[in-house]
């Protein structure tokens, strides 16, 4: 019986450990309601702010102090498409893909990107250095088709511009 009841306090702190005190004390005021599961998009929220995504650790951590299934939080945290559960790179490119951007190519841009930095739509680069997002309109439909960088605009792109394009962003030391 006590062995039991060290398990759960060890797991209960390991659990504490990975997130802050303020969130922990958020989860422990929603375990306290009699639906503790109808808080985790809240949870999550409050979770991803801090960190800036959705972690396995971050995940197991929630469902151990909320007392919710892990597959439930994995679910929840999957479904939403405003929770990311990756990291994001240090620049995010957002692609526009608009009417204007998308009838001058910006198809053949976004392809040109995913090629180069292997990845697709929310994914972000194994250096951790770009994150790809598609946009609606940016609202320079007379650049079109238009690149954001960071919060850097690149117009009228073709995809022959685009490995010199990342180039700008990478470290002086990976620039040949
Ligand atoms: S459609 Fe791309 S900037 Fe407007």
């Amino acid at each position: 019986m006590s062995c039991t009841t060290d398990n759960w306090e060890q797991v209960q702190t390991a659990a504490r450990a990975v997130l802050t005190e303020p969130i922990v004390a958020h989860i422990l005021k929603c375990r306290a309601d009699p639906e503790p599961a109808s808080h985790l998009i809240s949870v999550l929220h409050q979770v991803q702010a801090h960190f800036g995504f959705l972690g396995h650790t971050q995940l197991d951590a929630v469902a151990q102090l909320l007392q919710v299934p892990t597959a439930k939080v994995a679910g929840v945290a999957s479904f939403y498409h405003f929770f990311r559960l990756q990291p994001r790179g240090r620049f995010i490119i957002n692609v526009c893909l608009g009417t204007a951007c998308y009838v001058r190519g910006a198809d053949r841009v976004a392809q040109k990107l995913r090629d180069e930095l292997g990845i697709t739509w929310g994914e972000t680069s194994k250096d951790g250095m770009f994150t790809l997002e598609a946009s609606r309109c940016l609202g320079t439909c007379g650049l079109a088709p238009v690149l954001k960088i960071g919060d850097e605009v690149h117009p009228t792109v073709t995809p022959d511009q685009v490995p010199v394009i990342l180039a700008k962003y990478l470290p002086r030391s990976r620039k040949q």
